[in-house]
């Protein structure tokens, strides 16, 4: 879908909030809607009329006008889109007024987001597609003083969608295929022409670097670990630089406490942190944001083999601490461990955030609506908030008591790497804060959001690309 500034289109999008009287053009059929109680402006309501020659309509209902929000004009314009996919229609023209409750820019964002995310699917290995995006041009009309401001809103929403349909399809891809190595191709591909520095360091440099925690964990596979390094260099003026460190498992079993049938068939998806990474900061090179960005991934398989580590295993890591190995399906810490580690001192980032699917715990606690957090910095902590709220991506902060930190220390190592019994999410959350030294640092736990069961709005099925968008806010707005 081109995305245009302007009038024009085939069909005409009308938003309609609930309180609307007349609505212009189609004054007739709107009262006779609304007498009738057929179409009440109700949030994501829609109606069609798309017979006539020359005034084919999609009212699209926005609810109370001082309720809305930008995520429900997304999910509005995300089913007005899919409508008009279903109905065949090939370009569509709508007006975008000026909006109480949200910024100009923000409905433009909103709603050029919500007609692109109704055409994502993953048809990649099917025969007979059905996802089979019609709208060829979408046509923004705007206010004469508001062009400037649109047109910037248009391209940023553009590119971040570009980088969160990245993500998507680097997840939804089977774990046959999407390998360390294949990762780490698609990262040189993806970002090399845009001029990001794209490095991969293979097993020999990962043992010399002394990552012992992230190699034990690869023991298993036949696939080598991958570290993939990426560097953006938006603001080559300064030092300061935010680093991205995404749990990239390409496959994660368990190990030899290996995961039951139903919970292992969506395991490929346990490298939705790294493929974030690898999204967001194609949506940063893209936009030109003046920031340095750096993303780390320590991609590997969690396997069985004759080599693989094993429950009771003592390990070591690049930090010097030890770590007692009391569950092999607890890998991502382990890997995660070396990539912080990585990240803090030798890199010495002046902010972290990790993103990794790493407990079902967390998906106990907070489901698919929210990503966990823990921080040692409650300052970063408000600004990825923030970010996650512009987004349209919630992010809910745990709790990190001291008492916590007592049920991660080992018995015959420095750290275990399970816990203790309940708070998985937590505990998790605060073994990584042993490796990020005095880095202000956010982990965000997406087990739950990253991969769906079933569609959720304009989440689709599968791969979601949570939290690209965060990401993206959070390197453009240093100071939200
Ligand atoms: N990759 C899993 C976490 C996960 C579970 C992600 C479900 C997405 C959906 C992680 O490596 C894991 O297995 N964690 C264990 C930790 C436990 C053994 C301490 C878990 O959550 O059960
Ligand atoms: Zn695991
Ligand atoms: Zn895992």
């Amino acid at each position: 879908m081109n995305i245009n500034l302007g009038k024009g289109g085939d069909v005409t999008i009308i938003p309609v909030f609930k309180d609307t009287g007349v609505v212009e053009n189609i004054e007739k059929l709107y009262k006779y809607l609304k007498e009738k109680e057929i179409f009440k402006g109700d949030s994501g309501e829609l109606f069609a009329d798309i017979a006539s020659e020359d005034n084919k309509v999609l009212l699209v209902g926005l609810g109370d006008r001082n309720k809305l929000t930008s995520q429900s004009t997304r999910k509005a314009f995300f089913k007005a889109g899919k409508k008009l996919m279903k109905l065949k229609v090939e370009s569509v023209g709508v007006s975008i007024p000026k909006w109480e409750n949200i910024s100009h820019s923000e409905a433009v964002r909103a709603v050029v987001e919500g007609l692109l995310q109704s055409e994502y699917g993953f048809e990649k290995y099917i025969a007979d597609k059905k996802n089979i995006p019609s709208i060829k041009d979408a046509y923004i009309n705007v206010p004469k003083d508001r062009e400037e401001e649109s047109k910037r809103a248009i391209d940023e929403i553009k590119y971040i969608m570009e980088g969160v349909f990245l993500a998507r399809d680097l997840v939804n891809e089977p774990a046959i295929s999407m390998t360390p190595k294949m990762l780490a191709k698609m990262a040189i591909k993806e970002l090399k022409d845009l001029g990001v520095e794209v490095d991969i360091y293979g097993k020999e440099q990962i043992e010399e670097l002394g990552m012992e925690a992230y190699l034990a964990v690869s023991h298993g596979s036949s696939q080598d670990p991958q570290l993939i390094v990426i560097k953006y260099k938006g603001d080559p003026s300064s030092k300061e630089m935010l680093a991205l460190v995404g749990k990239g498992l390409t496959f994660d079993s368990g190990g030899y406490c290996i995961k039951p049938a139903k919970a292992m068939d969506t395991m490929h998806s346990d490298m939705a942190g790294a493929a974030s990474v690898i999204g967001a900061i194609k949506s940063i090179a893209k936009s030109k944001l003046k920031r340095n960005v750096t993303g780390i991934i320590a991609a590997c398989e969690n396997m069985i083999s004759g080599a693989a580590y094993k429950p009771g295993d003592i390990i070591g890591s690049m930090s010097g601490k030890t770590i007692e190995v009391l569950n092999t399906d607890a890998e991502g810490r382990l890997t995660l461990a070396d990539a912080l580690w990585y990240a803090a001192d030798t890199l010495e980032a002046d902010s972290i955030i990790d993103i990794a699917t790493l407990t079902g715990a967390c998906i106990v606690a907070l489901g698919n609506i929210n990503t966990g957090a823990i921080t040692n910095d409650d300052t970063l902590m408000d600004k990825v908030r923030k970010a996650g709220e512009i987004a349209g991506e919630p992010i809910w902060e745990l709790p990190n008591n001291d008492e916590y930190r007592e049920m991660i220390k080992g018995d015959f190592a420095d750290l275990n790497n399970i816990g203790g019994d309940g708070a998985g999410a937590i505990t998790a959350g605060l073994f990584l804060e042993e490796f990020v030294k005095d880095t202000p640092w956010v982990h965000l736990d997406i087990a739950g959001t990253s991969y769906l069961k079933k569609a959720d709005g304009y989440l689709p099925k599968g791969a979601t690309g949570v939290p690209v968008k965060t990401l993206y806010y959070l390197a453009k707005n240093s100071n939200i």
